[in-house]
């Protein structure tokens, strides 16, 4: 057996202009992500809220900042920060670009930093 591990391959979504703009969309189920475009930004996350698994793209968006449908913990889309109001650990957000009009995403999610805060309570 190989001591190497091989890569999966990016995800491909299509063309830039075939996603839906400004729409939380998912486009993945294993693991759930989901997709943000606005304009040639295009933001992919986890599709699973992580307090209690609602699906996040089913939330309302503000400016980029998405609400969770559930209990209303709120994620910044752009880097997965959890802004409250309950103390959660970052969305995982996944690195996508454009090639030849296409956009792709990683298949694995950004490392993300140790962090101070605490755990996600358990659901209300
Ligand atoms: S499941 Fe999202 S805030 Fe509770």
């Amino acid at each position: 057996m190989s001591p190497f591990r091989r890569e999966r391959p990016p995800v491909c979504l299509g063309p830039l202009a075939s996603l839906p703009e400004d729409v939380p969309t998912r486009v993945g189920t294993s693991p759930p992500v989901a997709i943000l475009r606005h304009g040639d930004t295009v933001h992919v996350f986890e599709d699973r809220c992580p307090h209690a698994g609602a699906i996040l793209s089913r939330g309302t968006l503000t400016n980029e900042h998405l609400t969770c449908p559930a209990h209303k913990a709120t994620f910044e889309i752009a880097t997965g920060r959890s802004l409250g109001p309950i103390p959660c650990r970052p969305l995982r957000t996944y690195k996508s670009w454009t090639e030849n009009n296409l956009v792709y995403h990683s298949p694995s999610p950004r490392p993300t930093r140790k962090s101070n805060a605490s755990p996600c309570p358990n659901q209300p």
